[in-house]
């Protein structure tokens, strides 16, 4: 199948285009930085948010599956007027191109920041956080994702053809970042995993890239099992925690409380079971095997809570 991922080049982008290129897909990044992609990727370096360079790019791939990721990825990185328009408006540019040049399935990048977690009275309904909790951004990124998951929706009602949906991965952490290389927000996941501080401001989520790269590809090779407008959460089974996270939350998170004894058993906060439900998802790489660094925490059997 012909696929162009935007993003491409980024630190979940290199994943989803190794991902879908071993999986034998004929594959076009497209991004405004260029990177070292496997062999036989097309490469086109182009800003999205040029009308003239998306035609050309959608052209030149002619897409059977669209993945949208290139966008700005963290919060705060950039003023709230530009996060919320750059992330929105390559959305819409981006989405709609695939509608209209044909593509069979488009799934944009979304983010488990549209629950609006990490405000002092923020109360979760239930725990663990599946797809049905309502979402309640209260920060610019968040909102984007928001507004790009309503994108998503908005153009399913029309499309005919083009099965659209959003992948909202949780803190992804590239292969290079289980040996030490600084993440997202410049600590190492070995200094995330030590201080529960540095985990708590995403509820203890995160993913392995190739992991959540094989839930990207499975939603463009399975549009039959995607509803138009689908939302996926795609976390890790496990916290990214080497303590009780029913007892961790509350302490970083004093409203979830109540909530957060669901998670006794050892839970993630999130739920991806829709993902295993519907596409067979299952994430296999946890901090306990990826982590070469020691932690001084206990090594507990890794295992999924899916059941
Ligand atoms: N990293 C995470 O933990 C995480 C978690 C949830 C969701 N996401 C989402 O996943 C997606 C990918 O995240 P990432 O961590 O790989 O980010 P990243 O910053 O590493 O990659 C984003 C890529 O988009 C490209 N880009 C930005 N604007 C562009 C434009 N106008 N035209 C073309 N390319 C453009 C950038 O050059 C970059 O290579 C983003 O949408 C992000 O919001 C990331």
């Amino acid at each position: 199948m012909r696929v162009l991922v935007t993003g491409g080049s980024g630190r979940l982008g290199r994943s989803v285009v190794s991902v879908l290129s071993a999986r034998g897909h004929q594959v076009t990044s497209v991004d405004t930085a260029p990177a070292d992609l496997p062999e036989g990727v097309d490469t086109v370096t182009a800003d999205l948010l040029d009308p003239a360079a998306l035609e050309e790019a959608f052209t030149r791939a002619r897409p059977e599956a669209v993945v949208h990721l290139a966008g700005i990825a963290v919060p705060f990185a950039r003023p709230d007027v530009e996060t919320l328009q750059v992330n929105t408006g390559l959305a819409w540019a981006v989405l709609s191109a695939a509608v209209a040049h044909g593509a069979h399935a488009a799934v944009a990048a979304s983010s488990p920041t549209v629950y609006g977690y990490n405000t002092p009275s923020w109360t979760p309904r239930y725990l663990p956080l599946d797809e049905e909790h309502p979402v309640a951004p209260w920060h610019a990124y968040g909102l984007s994702k928001t507004i790009i998951e309503d994108t998503v929706r908005a153009l399913a009602r029309t499309a005919r053809t083009c099965v659209l949906s959003c992948v909202r991965p949780g803190y992804v952490v590239a292969p290079e970042e289980w040996e030490g290389a600084p993440t997202q927000l410049g600590h190492t996941m070995a200094e995330r995993l030590a201080d529960p501080a540095l985990a708590a401001t995403s509820l203890f989520n995160y993913v392995d890239a190739r992991d959540a790269a094989e839930l990207f590809a499975l939603v463009v090779e399975n549009p039959d099992k995607v509803r138009g407008g689908q939302v996926f959460n795609a976390m890790a089974p496990d916290p990214l925690a080497t303590g009780p996270v029913d007892a961790l939350l509350p302490q970083h998170h004093p409203a979830t409380a109540a909530a957060a004894a669901a998670l006794a058993d050892g839970r993630a906060v999130f739920s991806s079971q829709a993902a295993h439900d519907a596409l067979g998802w299952n994430p296999t790489r946890t901090w306990r095997e990826q982590l070469r660094v020691p932690t001084g925490g206990s090594a507990a059997p890794s295992g999924g809570h899916r059941d």
